[in-house]
């Protein structure tokens, strides 16, 4: 890689080397959105009456994703891939895209809202899926309905039992806390997740939602959180890794939860991940504003090595983290459900 003319970095040919961004950060980490749609409507993500969402022939194929992810893996040692949606588990056939992505030889993983999974866990674990994260905000029903608009509970919690029946593992509670909604949740979550055998992540609510109403005051901070379970069960905080979690294991041995505190403990980094949307958009952030159009580019008979000088040149121009915390910063124009968490 070298700097070009106008600052931006540019692609010298190199293949088989670490895909490094100008921070020194390597990335290894590839989360594939495969749908924007959703059979749930989470207040805080998706209106009501849902989104407009992708005509199909915008979704990249997956043989379109296979490809990708094969550069990746191939050119740049990825080690895990995680499918993301919306819900992945709307879009039809997704054995078929497990099988052919855990050939690869990646961690492989999959974040579900969990709705479909009791019918569905045991396929996908023969197909290869190793592990997987449910998301699932209230243990109380009714609170379950007016957050999800999803009469569905029961549904979620038989899935996480098929999921760790069908020995995926580990299986990981995602639960993003809303402050006078189900901050008072948290000690439930953490013995529900106690009984369980599961890990429950606690997700700071992040400006990414489709209607727009985030404000800092609805955030329940990592601090807090911490608070509140250290009154019940004292914990010690450990290794983190890359991943964006802060992670903690109970001081009796019984189980682990984590934060996810991407507002008030921000993790950018040791960020290693990269993203590439339902429609085939590359992304080096979450909260990212621009985006590199790879549908384009494949269906336009682009070589493996051109689909490679432009993520190179996409992570080459990374920046050093978001802004959620500034005034400077700009919502990305795509809300979470379309760009893939
Ligand atoms: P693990 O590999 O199991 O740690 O999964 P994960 O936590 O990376 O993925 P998951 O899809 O379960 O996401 C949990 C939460 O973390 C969601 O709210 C995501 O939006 C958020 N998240 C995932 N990756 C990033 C990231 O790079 N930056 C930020 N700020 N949040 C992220
Ligand atoms: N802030 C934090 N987490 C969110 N998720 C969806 N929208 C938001 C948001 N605005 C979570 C979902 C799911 C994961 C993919 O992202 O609950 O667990
Ligand atoms: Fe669907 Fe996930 Fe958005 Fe809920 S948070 S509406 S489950 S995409």
């Amino acid at each position: 890689m070298s700097l070009g003319e106008s600052g931006e970095t540019t692609y010298s040919g190199h293949v088989g080397s670490d895909l490094q961004d100008s921070f020194g950060r390597v990335h290894r980490d590839l989360r594939i959105s495969i749908t924007d749609r959703c059979n749930f409507r989470c207040a805080y993500c998706m209106p009501e009456e849902g989104m407009t969402w992708l005509p199909r022939e915008r979704l990249l194929t997956y043989e379109e994703i296979e490809r990708i992810a094969r550069v990746l893996v191939e050119r740049y040692d990825f080690d895990s891939i995680r499918l993301t949606g919306g819900e992945p588990m709307v879009r039809a056939n997704l054995p078929v895209l497990v099988e052919k992505l855990s050939s690869l030889g990646v961690d492989l993983a999959i974040t579900t809202n969990g709705a479909t999974l009791a019918g569905a866990a045991q396929d996908l674990a023969d197909a290869g899926l190793e592990r997987i994260n449910i998301s699932l905000d209230s243990l109380q029903a009714e609170r379950f309905f007016e957050l999800t608009r999803r009469d569905e509970l029961d549904r979620v919690l038989a899935g996480i039992d098929a999921a760790v029946a069908a020995g995926l593992a580990p299986v990981k509670i995602n639960a993003v806390l809303m402050n006078g909604i189900n901050d008072d949740e948290v000690v439930d979550f953490i013995e529900f997740g106690r009984e369980k055998g599961v890990s429950v992540r606690f997700i700071e609510f992040m400006p990414l939602d489709a209607d727009d109403n985030w404000s800092i005051d609805r955030v329940v901070a990592q601090a807090d959180i911490l608070d509140a379970i250290a009154e019940v069960h004292p914990f010690t905080a450990v290794a983190r890794n890359n991943d964006p979690a802060n992670r903690y294991v109970f001081d009796d041995g019984i189980g682990d939860f984590g934060v996810i505190a991407t507002v008030t403990d921000q993790f950018c980094d040791s960020c290693d991940r990269v993203r590439l949307t339902a429609d085939g958009q590359f992304r080096t952030c979450l909260f990212a504003t621009d985006e590199t159009d790879l549908r384009a580019m494949l269906r336009n008979g682009a070589t493996d090595d051109e689909l490679a000088e432009a993520i190179v040149t996409a992570v080459g121009n990374k920046w050093a983290g978001h802004q959620v915390n500034n005034v400077l910063f700009i919502r990305p124009k795509r809300s979470m459900s379309q760009i893939g968490g």
